[in-house]
């Protein structure tokens, strides 16, 4: 064997050791259970097609019912992806929607039609590897026909 073939070897053994190792740290998957009086639908009326967009392209990463995808259990790609779930349930957690005050409430439902609507929710890293996650025109327009009609009954409670 020439010197550089068993330099190379080294080096591909020393990496896999790496990736291996890694396997041991860093966030772990979790997907907490919350009572279900704290659950979106518990305060808010959501309609089916509403729960459809909610569920295709926004349930990953704001709720506790995470379909976890293979990648994430391999590091270091899972840190990513864990990082990002949360990210998400910390900014907005649709099964602990009954933590958030009225304003809170109104707010994120604010938010969630414009990042929608902008197209920076969900996040572009996501879209292409969930294959029917991209929220089309009509799914927004659900979307923000009912924040703006949930919006609407807050203001009158
Ligand atoms: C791949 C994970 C992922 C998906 C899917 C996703 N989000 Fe997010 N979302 C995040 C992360 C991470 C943050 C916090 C960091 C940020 O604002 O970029 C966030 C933040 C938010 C916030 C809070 C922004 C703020 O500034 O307070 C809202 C509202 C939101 N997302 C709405 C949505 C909606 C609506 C959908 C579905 C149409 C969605 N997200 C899909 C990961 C995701």
């Amino acid at each position: 064997m020439t010197k550089v073939k068993r330099i190379l070897k080294w080096l591909l053994l020393a990496a896999v050791i790496v990736v291996v190792v890694m396997q041991f740290f860093g966030p772990k998957r979790t997907n907490p259970t919350a009572e279900a009086s704290l659950a979106l639908e518990s305060h808010a009326q959501v309609p089916a097609n509403v729960k459809a967009v909610l569920d295709r392209s926004c349930a990953d990463c704001h709720s506790n019912n995470t379909r976890w995808p293979w990648y994430s259990r391999v590091a270091p790609v899972s840190w990513f992806v864990i990082d990002h779930v949360n990210d998400g349930r910390e900014q907005l957690n649709l099964s602990e929607w009954g933590r958030y005050d009225k304003r809170q409430q109104s707010h994120n439902l604010d938010d969630m039609c414009e990042l929608a609507t902008e197209g920076d929710m969900p996040l572009s890293s996501y879209t292409p590897l969930h294959p029917g996650s991209k929220p089309t025109a009509d799914d927004i327009k659900i979307l923000c026909d009912w924040t703006n009609a949930e919006q609407a009954r807050l203001a009158l409670r």
